[in-house]
């Protein structure tokens, strides 16, 4: 597939999206948003992905929602044709994302990190939600994952000053899972999803699912989610085949049944 605004490429079991509108740190524009959802969305559908990689250039993962684009736009213009109604997807997808942040990640950028299931960062990553200094407030989760993901106070500093923090500060707030030297970023990513990818499929479905269930849901009910999933892994050959791997002292070799 062609696509405009993005590159997609295929190393074994990941699948990866690099943004790619460098004239403007990657904004995030109708066609953009529109091209990140059918690539991902794609590899989603593709039993062979394992792991995917969304990541953008050293300057800027993306600088935010594209400004131009919604600057004239009105509330009733928002409400019937919104440019944002597909993220709902990205959100939903099976397979485990890794986003590869190196520079900027504003705004919807840093949102777009937050429906990722890692984050790994740069030392040159910067993240915020600026969007307060527009005359807005975050549109696509920011009031919501950030206060899970760091606490309500830090959220309230970075979404009420619109300040940005670096990629130290993001990692000691919990918003990052690893920092690496920008050189690094991508051979670390790249290691990260091969091993991701190289787990049983079903149970990598599992466990995000069920990861999921911690952010959506009271502690209870998270539980019995976790403990269904648990006890259904056990239908599965990969935990037959896991668990034999253990006894016999050898590395599992899963077959995704
Ligand atoms: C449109 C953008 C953009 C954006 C950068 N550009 N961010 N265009 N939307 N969000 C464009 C600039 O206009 C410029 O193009 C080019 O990219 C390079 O940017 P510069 O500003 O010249 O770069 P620099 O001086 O290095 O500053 C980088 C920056 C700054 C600090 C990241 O660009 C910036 O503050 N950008 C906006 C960040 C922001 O407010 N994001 C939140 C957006 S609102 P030209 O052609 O002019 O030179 C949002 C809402 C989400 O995300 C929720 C929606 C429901």
């Amino acid at each position: 597939t062609d696509y405009e605004s993005i590159l997609v490429e295929t190393t074994g079991r990941v699948g990866w999206i690099t943004l790619n509108r460098p004239e403007a740190l990657n904004a995030l524009n109708s066609t953009l948003i529109r091209e990140i959802v059918e690539a991902a969305t794609a590899f989603d559908a593709d039993p062979g992905i394992g792991a995917i990689v969304i990541t953008g250039s050293a300057k800027a993962f993306a600088a935010g929602a594209d400004i131009k684009e919604m600057a004239d736009q009105g509330y009733i213009d928002m409400y019937l044709n919104d440019p944002f109604a597909r993220w709902g997807e990205f959100g939903r997808l099976r397979t485990p994302v890794i986003a590869a942040v190196a520079g900027f990640a504003l705004g919807g950028g840093c949102e777009l990190a937050m429906m990722a299931d890692l984050i790994i960062a740069a030392d040159t990553a910067k993240f915020g939600q600026p969007e307060i200094n527009l005359g807005v407030i975050p549109g696509i989760g920011g009031t919501q994952r950030l206060p899970r993901a760091i606490g309500k106070y830090k959220a309230a500093d970075l979404i009420l000053t619109g300040r940005t923090m670096g990629a130290e500060e993001a990692e000691r707030a919990g918003l990052v899972s690893r920092i690496v030297p920008a050189d690094d970023l991508l051979t670390e990513v790249a290691a990260v999803a091969e091993t991701i990818a190289s787990k049983s499929l079903p149970v990598v479905y599992a466990a995000k699912d069920a990861l999921q269930a911690a952010q959506e849901t009271a502690l209870a009910e998270g539980l019995r989610f976790e403990k269904q999933a648990f006890t259904a892994a056990f239908g599965l050959d990969d935990q037959k085949e896991g668990m034999a791997a253990f006894r016999d002292k050898r590395p599992a070799e899963f077959t995704h049944r």
